[in-house]
């Protein structure tokens, strides 16, 4: 219940119209005789705190866990629908606020944890969400993009797994430098394991330098048994490096397995972002939610002079994307420690982590994973919480 009253003090004491206070809850009395701060009063205060990705409160969401309340300090756990949460700090700020508005709390410890949300259609495989990083146009930075964000959302915390569906040209292998697979044990294969990131290539099964030459039927089983028949475990993400162009493979990987969201790769030119269009054609075909363009290779910093050179134009992606009316998910600058890390097996977010590219990646990847968690949670019918359906890790 709340009370609405013109004008009290911050001990809830109300003015009468002659100017004299009246006691209104008398809690500064209760306070100073030590009655402890109530875990509803918290919960009351939280339920004022929007999380502002999902446009409701974190206690309708039932993102509030384990209050606790000690000699006027409370503490309570936030459970995120993802680690790679951008809005972290906002929320953590507009918790405390609520909370130490309330009488007789001295001090507030926010605690994050996340639960990522699921995407429900995938079904069959233990992975909560697939999402697919496509461009048009080949050469854009795609694989470089995709392992990049894997490793960044692995950063968070989550559990990531990265799938290489260029089955024709595999290059992860080479990008993240590993070059074979664990022993096999009994059916299954154990994918490689790269900076904390589980890694799946055709680059694995095939001698280095042959071509592959596929026919549909057997693209089509190599993809299937990608997912069914990796030991990936758990993952949290999937993360799926398309091959250029708009081929088989989408359509064929579509066909086992619903994709959670994909993500467009393109460069500022023009030329770029007509392809571009292809691929929002390909994943819009296959009923796959866009999660967002990103623009790479955006513009180059001078490392001398510091001075900001749009080399391929400026801008091509945030305008496709606002024509589209898909989120712009951000500019990834060229930076030469990309092409060399690529070749040597260190991405900029292992050689450079501080880097403006691996600071731009990881932002990326976080408004990559709000928004399909936003849209995991609107999935969910109205009223049914999609958090406590897994139990939350320690
Ligand atoms: N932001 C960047 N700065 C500098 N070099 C980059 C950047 N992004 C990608 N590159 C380099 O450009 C080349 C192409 O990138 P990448 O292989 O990731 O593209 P792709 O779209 O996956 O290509 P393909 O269509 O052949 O699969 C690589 O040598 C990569 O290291
Ligand atoms: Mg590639």
């Amino acid at each position: 219940m709340y009370f609405v009253y013109n004008a009290c003090d911050r001990n809830h004491n109300i003015q009468r119209k002659d100017g004299t206070m009246r006691g209104f809850f008398k809690r500064n009395d209760k306070e100073e005789d030590g009655t402890p701060v109530r875990e509803e009063d918290v919960l009351r205060a939280l339920s004022r705190v929007i999380e502002p990705e999902l446009g409701r409160d974190l206690v309708s969401l039932n993102m509030v866990r384990d209050i606790a309340v000690e000699d006027g300090v409370v503490r309570f756990t936030v459970v995120l629908t993802t680690p790679a949460c951008p809005l972290r700090a906002q929320i953590e700020q507009e918790c405390r606020q609520a909370v130490l508005a309330l009488p007789g709390v001295r001090d507030v410890q926010v605690n994050f944890t996340a639960n990522v949300a699921r995407d429900t259609r995938v079904t069959g495989l233990q992975i909560r969400n697939i999402i697919a990083v496509a461009s048009g146009k080949g050469g854009v930075g795609k694989s470089t993009v995709a392992v990049n964000l894997a490793l960044a959302l692995a950063e968070e915390g989550a559990a990531v797994g990265l799938l290489d569906a260029d089955i024709y040209g595999p290059n992860l292998p080479l990008m993240l430098g590993v070059e074979r697979l664990p022993p096999v044990r009994g059916q299954r294969v154990t994918p490689a394991e790269a900076y904390g990131i589980k890694v799946m290539s055709m680059g694995f099964l095939v001698e280095p330098d042959q071509p592959v030459i596929w026919r549909g039927p057997l693209l089509h089983s190599a993809l299937r048994q990608f997912l069914t028949d990796v030991e990936w475990g758990e993952l949290d993400y999937l993360i799926v490096d398309m091959p250029p162009g708009t081929g088989d493979v989408p359509i064929s990987l579509a066909q086992h397995t619903a994709l959670s969201g994909g993500v467009i790769v393109t460069t500022p030119q023009d030329v770029a972002l007509a392809d571009a269009r292809k691929g929002l054609v390909t994943f819009q075909k296959l009923n796959v939610p866009v999660l967002g363009i990103i623009e790479n290779m955006s513009y180059f910093v001078a490392p001398d002079t510091g001075k900001r050179y749009n080399i391929f134009g400026s801008g091509g992606g945030r305008r496709y994307a606002e024509e589209i009316g898909v989120p712009f998910l951000g500019e990834i600058p060229i930076d030469p420690r990309i092409a060399e890390g690529g070749d040597t097996g260190r991405p900029i977010l292992v050689a450079a982590p501080e880097s403006e590219a691996a600071q731009a990646l990881r932002e990326v990847a976080r408004r990559m994973a709000a928004r399909l968690s936003v849209i995991n949670m609107s999935r969910k019918p109205e009223g049914v919480i999609g958090l406590e359906d897994i139990p939350v890790a320690e």
